[in-house]
Parts: structure tokens; sequence; C-alpha cells
């Protein structure tokens, strides 16, 4: 089972993810997280990415082509992969497909976050990440049991540099002009499902696991 999961910045991507791959035997790739683990590692691209990333553009495609290829190629993405952040416009869906193509894999599912932008502003500012083991809190909906403590690791919560009024604006910008339509490519392909993001967290995951249900 090989699933991507796309939706706007703070529509609950991470969330879903983590709650999908506790359920699931899936790999869990987010072009996010290994960008943001790169600038920590302060490797060649972390360094190249970094600028983009906290003004809320796109990193080049060449770049997250070839961590994707890199990422696949490895044996733990055999059983199955939940794939968060990639594609991001349609030039790197072409790029996926044949790396897909080359890998013998395809998508069997497309799972849609939809949410009204209004409604971004708040999850985004109020968003708090373990630094060490990317666990997504939130001040308000998704408190840790110690305040601004990690609940796994121990670790300061802190925010992400890109989680800024300003930044959100030109993120939501590139979603819309870049990202949207790869939606109309895959609903084409007939494997979209549409979620509605604004629930819950647990009704959230109660409709993408009817989904799911489904394909298995
Ligand atoms: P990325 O890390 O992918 O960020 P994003 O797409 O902007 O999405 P977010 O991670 O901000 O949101 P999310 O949907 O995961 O929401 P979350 O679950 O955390 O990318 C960052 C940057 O990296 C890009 O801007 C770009 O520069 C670069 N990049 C990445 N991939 C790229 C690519 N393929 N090509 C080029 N560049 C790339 O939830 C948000 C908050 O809301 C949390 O606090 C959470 O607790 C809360 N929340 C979640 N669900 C609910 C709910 N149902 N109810 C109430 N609160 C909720
Ligand atoms: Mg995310």
């Amino acid at each position: 089972m090989n699933i991507l999961i796309i939706g706007a910045p703070g529509s609950g991507k991470g969330t879903m993810s983590e709650k999908i791959v506790a359920n699931y035997k899936l790999l869990h790739v987010s072009t996010g997280d290994m960008l943001r683990a790169a600038i920590k590692e302060e490797s060649p691209v972390g360094l190249e990415a970094q600028s983009y990333m906290n003004a809320g553009k796109l990193v080049p495609d060449d770049v997250i082509n070839k961590l994707i290829k890199e990422r696949l190629n490895k044996d733990d993405a055999l059983n199955g992969f939940l794939m968060d952040g990639f594609p991001r416009n349609l030039a790197q869906v072409k790029s996926f497909e044949a790396i897909l193509n080359e890998l013998g894999k395809k998508i069997d599912l497309v799972l849609n976050l939809e949410i009204d932008d209004l409604i971004l502003e708040k999850r985004i500012t109020g968003r708090r990440i373990c630094p060490e083991c990317g666990a997504i809190y939130h001040i308000e909906t998704k408190k840790p049991k110690v305040d601004g403590i990690c609940d796994n690791t121990g670790a300061t919560l802190i925010q992400r540099k890109d989680d800024t009024v300003e930044s959100l604006k030109t993120r939501l910008e590139t979603y819309h002009t870049l990202t949207k339509p790869i939606i109309e490519y895959y609903k084409n392909l007939g494997i979209l499902r549409n979620i509605n993001a604004d629930q819950t967290t647990d009704k959230v995951f109660e409709a993408i696991q009817k989904e799911l249900k489904e394909l298995i």
C-alpha cells in the first residue's frame, strides 16, 4: 500500500501521518521532516534548503527528487510508504512517476485534507514540535502532559522557523498556485479521496480509516 497525504500547511498531514503509521505498517516519508533534519545536521542539502523553507518557498525540485529517490531505494520502503509533503507541484508529480516506474511501484490512494485557509493561522502559530523526535503538539488542541516538554523524549518543545504569520501567507500562496493543481491530476486518475480536515483529530482519523479499510 503506497499512500500520499496532501493538504495546505497546517491541515494536519503530519498529525494524521503519526496516527496512520501507528496503526498500519507504512514508512512515513515527510520531505519537510527530512529537510529539517538536514538543516539540523548542517548538511549541503540543509544549507541549500534553509532560506527557501524559512521564507515559505518551495525548495528546488532537483534537491527534493534526489532525496525521494534515495529514500525509496532503501529496504524499509519495500512494504509501503505514506508520503507527506511530496509531490508539491506538477513537475514533482512527473519525476515521482519516473522514480516509481523504476522501482516497480505505484500510488494506491491519495488522501486530500480539505480545510479553509482561515482556520490555519491558529493551527500554525500554536504548533510546537519536539526537536528530537518530531512529535507535533498544539498549545490549545494537543497539549503535552507537562507544559512545553515532549511526552516521548523529555526535550523542550520548539516552534518551527516557518511558523510565522508572514511565512504562512507565502506557504498558502505556494499551496494554491503550485500544489493544488496536483489534486485535479490525482482526481482524474480516480485515486483521490477528500477528507474533511476541519474536525477533531479523532474524527479526521476515523474518516481516513474508512478509506484505508476500503483499500485493504
Ligand atoms: P512541510 O513540513 O511539509 O510543511 P507544510 O506543508 O507547510 O505543512 P505543515 O507541516 O506546516 O502542516 P501539516 O499539514 O503537517 O500540519 P500538522 O499536522 O503539523 O514543508 C515545510 C517546507 O519544506 C515547505 O514550505 C518547503 O519550503 C519545504 N518542502 C517540503 N516538501 C517540499 C517539496 N516536496 N518540494 C519543495 N519544497 C518542500 O498540524 C498543524 C497544527 O495543527 C499542529 O499544532 C496540530 O497539533 C494541529 N492540528 C492538526 N490537526 C488538527 C485538528 N484536526 N484539529 C485541531 N488541531 C489540529
Ligand atoms: Mg507537516
